[in-house]
């Protein structure tokens, strides 16, 4: 059976790891050596964004070219997706021309309506609801800075109600880590979200809260992870959401109440003065550049485990 990755728990707990270590063996040789050429021949695969993107579409181009592939950047509006065509005929076609896709949208049932219908594996390069790549360069980086990631405190600060909060339930869950989201009410995920989260960490020794109390959320945290406050999609709820999430800025006062060796990520664009201080991005604790550039490493990881698993 083909598999995709649409959302974090479509991995295991034991191929979350699987992945996370080829990431790591893939960064050390990122030519290679390791793993050899898996996308040669070349394979295409096709990459679609119809959300804005830096790190997604430039991590993922040069990855498949690593791994020994073609990337070709599908113009959505173009193509028409959902418009002149509907998502399942385009992942017809595209599934007959290219062994993988990679799909930046923003529903969710899109990108599964995709999976079902292309024959090939699909990756979720984020939709509304989940950010799973970012996820596994954030989980590359942390093991990077601190190790087995088993039994550490992550605490998520801001729009919890978004991809990443979501992504960092089911991904944090899945690693075994102990999930603090710290959101004002209104912007924490849903409680399915954490029922799906509590389900996974039930099995990984790991656990997942709501805590809207920032200072106590970040208490003796490893991680400290903030975003945007204003999603892509929510530009027009810009002022209102500022006021809203204020007491949430990662500021340098709140990063001295997690463990003093704590790290500090955010998935980027960072926007300095509101959701983060320019002193924390810009300072020592900030592993925001390691984690730009493990989304490389990482989604190579997760194309080369794809195409292995593929069944044509
Ligand atoms: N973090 C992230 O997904 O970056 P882009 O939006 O620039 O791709």
């Amino acid at each position: 059976m083909t598999r995709h990755l649409l959302r974090d728990d479509d991995l295991t707990p034991a191929e979350q790891a699987e992945v996370l270590e080829l990431a790591a063996a893939i960064k050390k040789d990122p030519f290679g050596e390791v793993l050899g050429k898996p996308l040669a021949g070349p394979h295409t695969v096709a990459m679609i964004f119809d959300k804005a993107t830096l790190r997604t579409q430039s991590s993922f181009t040069a990855g498949v070219a690593e791994l020994g592939g073609q990337p070709l950047l599908v113009d959505g509006k173009l193509a028409g997706i959902g418009k002149r065509e509907s998502v399942a005929d385009v992942a017809r076609v595209l599934g007959r021309q290219v062994s993988q896709v990679v799909w930046r949208t923003y529903a969710q049932a899109d990108l599964e309506v995709m999976a079902a219908a292309s024959g090939v594996p699909v990756i979720n390069a984020l939709t509304d609801d989940f950010h799973p790549c970012q996820l596994l360069a954030d989980l590359l980086t942390i093991t990077e800075h601190k190790g087995p990631l088993a039994g550490l405190t992550a605490t998520f600060l801001g729009d919890g109600a978004c991809n990443m909060g979501n992504s960092w339930l089911l991904a944090g869950a899945l690693a075994g880590m102990h999930v603090r989201i710290s959101a004002p009410a209104g912007y924490v995920p849903e409680q399915s979200m954490f029922d799906r989260a509590a389900e996974i960490a039930a099995g990984t020794g790991g656990s997942v809260a709501a805590e809207p109390d920032p200072v106590a959320a970040v208490a003796g945290a490893d991680v400290v992870i903030t975003d945007t406050w204003v999603s892509m999609g929510k530009e027009d709820e810009a002022e209102a959401r500022r006021a809203v999430f204020a007491p949430y800025a990662v500021t340098a006062d709140l990063v001295a109440r997690a463990a003093p060796d704590a790290i500090v990520m955010h998935c980027l664009p960072a926007y300095r003065g509101y959701e983060i201080a320019a002193e924390v991005i810009d300072g020592p604790q900030s592993v925001v550049w390691d984690e730009a550039e493990n989304r490389r490493h990482a989604q190579k990881a997760v194309m080369a485990w794809l195409h292995e698993r593929r069944s044509r």
